[in-house]
């Protein structure tokens, strides 16, 4: 029955959505000579609202309401800020950094207090006491603000509208931190004809349900490919998938594409962030000669003439978790190939790539957890395969120095009886999609080279 509602409900969705637009057709896209500018992008991330909100703010000054006990009486009892601090934290949303509105990095709040998502959602957070734009939200409890949202509205004797119902059947990410985005993708892609025009969705949707860790920004002026399996070519285009909402026409994706040329040069001017501790340089350099020999074949060299080879590795060497490779079938790459936003261009993309390619590791200190699901806590899992958790849990804070990575609580399973909030801040490697197996190459080396490495992946 679950099963049949999730898959019957997003084809009625849309219908209904495209019963309530003004459907044009047309072809082409012609380039427009336009200049870039990496700041304009950035305030576009922070202040244009591409896609229908997620809430407003007597939502947002609410969402503490319908929370369990103890954590509703701990918010009551606090004043109207320390209650947004609470409010934040739970959800993984952080105060904008040099700026003195209490809005969070993550959401676009227009001046009549509509909260929308934006890139920041994913690709904006926390570590280690610093709040970075471009680093993956390793925080963000999306799944649960969406259904705390429809809860508060139904408080507030509020209507849904229905991006609040999306999210009954569309899961937005099974745990803290990873969100379902590819299969995002693919159900609004199939919502669109290769020249964007909305269409009634073909066929029955295969929605392969899986959670993945958002990669950092700073990586790529590295890439030629994007994506854990490299399968697409960088263009500015590729970044809109995002906006193909059905309520977003095909003019309304047209008429933003200058601000997405803004903004891919925004995300190509982040910088990684340097680790702000102490790092001892003798075992570092000790540990620059075991990733020369062990790990730069796959992932590069790094500082003063570094090259990165975007190396594609086989399902089969790389050994980790093969769902999200599955996910896109051949027939989604060459529908995507051929489409307006590869401008119609199939030259560089990859239909069947057949394993992940190893990312750059430039300010891999920050970007905990490890893995494309995120699937190790960290840098110390990453080269210790046989002593990861099976269970693990995240300090919504605390940043763990000597392991490098999140402060987490280990378990062989999570406790049985939660509710979803809780179960979604354990990361269950037993689950589909989770696994922490594989990437098995660090087993080779002896405990001194592992810690050498540790202090020299500080160093990126
Ligand atoms: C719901 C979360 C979410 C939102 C919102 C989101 N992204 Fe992402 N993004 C991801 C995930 C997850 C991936 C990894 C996908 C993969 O590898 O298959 C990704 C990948 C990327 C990449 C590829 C990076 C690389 O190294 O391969 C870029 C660039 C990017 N996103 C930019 C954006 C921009 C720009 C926006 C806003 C228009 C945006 N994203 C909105 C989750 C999100
Ligand atoms: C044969 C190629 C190969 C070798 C050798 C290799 N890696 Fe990797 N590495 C990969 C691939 C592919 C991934 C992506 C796996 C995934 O996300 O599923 C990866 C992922 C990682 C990650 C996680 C990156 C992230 O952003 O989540 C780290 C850290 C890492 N490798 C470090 C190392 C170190 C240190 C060594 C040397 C001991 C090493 N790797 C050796 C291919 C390799």
């Amino acid at each position: 029955m679950r099963r049949a509602l999730r898959l019957t409900l997003p084809l009625g969705l849309a219908l209904f959505l495209l019963a309530t637009l003004a459907v044009g057709r047309a072809r082409g896209g012609d380039a427009v000579p336009h200049t870039t500018d990496a700041e304009a992008g950035r305030r576009h991330i922070l202040e244009t609202p591409y896609v229908p909100p997620a809430l407003d703010q007597e939502v947002a000054d609410n969402l503490w309401r319908v929370w369990t006990e103890p954590l509703r009486s701990q918010a009551e009892a606090l004043d109207a800020e320390a209650r947004r601090a609470l409010v934040f934290r739970h959800y993984g949303l952080d105060p904008r950094p040099d700026d003195a509105s209490a809005h969070p990095l993550q959401m676009v709040v227009t001046p009549e207090g509509a909260w929308h998502m934006s890139c920041f959602t994913c690709h904006g957070g926390h570590v280690a006491g610093q709040v970075l734009p471009g680093l993956p939200n390793a925080h963000l409890a999306l799944q649960s603000l969406v259904d705390d949202v429809a809860k508060t509205k139904r408080l507030l004797g509020r209507k849904l509208a229905p991006g609040d119902l999306a999210a009954s059947f569309l899961p937005f990410g099974e745990t803290v931190g990873t969100t379902n985005a590819v299969v995002f993708s693919i159900s609004l892609l199939r919502l669109r004809d290769e020249d964007l025009n909305v269409v009634p969705p073909k066929g029955i949707p295969r929605l392969p349900h899986h959670d993945l860790d958002a990669p950092p920004w700073w990586h790529l002026k590295r890439r030629k490919h994007l994506y854990i399996d490299g399968f697409a070519k960088p263009n500015h285009r590729a970044l809109m998938q995002f906006l193909l909402v059905p309520q977003n026409g095909r003019d309304a994706v047209l008429a933003a594409e200058d601000d997405f040329r803004d903004i891919e040069a925004y995300v190509r001017s982040i910088e990684a962030p340097r680790w702000p501790f102490a790092v001892d340089a003798e075992k570092a350099a000790r540990g620059r000669i075991v990733f020369e020999a062990a790990c730069a074949d796959c992932h590069g060299t790094y500082g003063e003439g570094g090259s990165y080879p975007e190396k594609l590795v086989p399902i089969d060497v790389i050994g980790t978790d093969r769902v999200r490779l599955d996910a896109l079938t051949v027939d989604d790459r060459t529908t995507y190939s051929t489409s307006w936003l590869t401008e119609y261009d199939p030259s560089g993309v990859r239909t069947d790539p057949g394993g992940y390619v190893a990312p750059p590791l430039d300010g891999i200190w920050a970007s905990a957890p490890y893995f494309h699901n995120g699937s190790a806590p960290t840098l110390w899992h990453v080269l210790h395969p046989e002593q990861r958790p099976a269970a693990w849990r995240r300090d919504p804070v605390l940043y763990d120095e000597q392991r490098v990575g999140l402060r987490v609580e280990e378990a062989a399973a999570p406790p049985a009886t939660q509710s979803p909030d809780e179960r979604r801040r354990w990361f269950d490697t037993t689950k589909r999609g989770k696994s922490a197996a594989g990437h098995d190459f660090p087993a080779a080396l002896d405990e001194t080279q592992r810690s050498d490495l540790l202090e020299y992946l500080k160093t990126l």
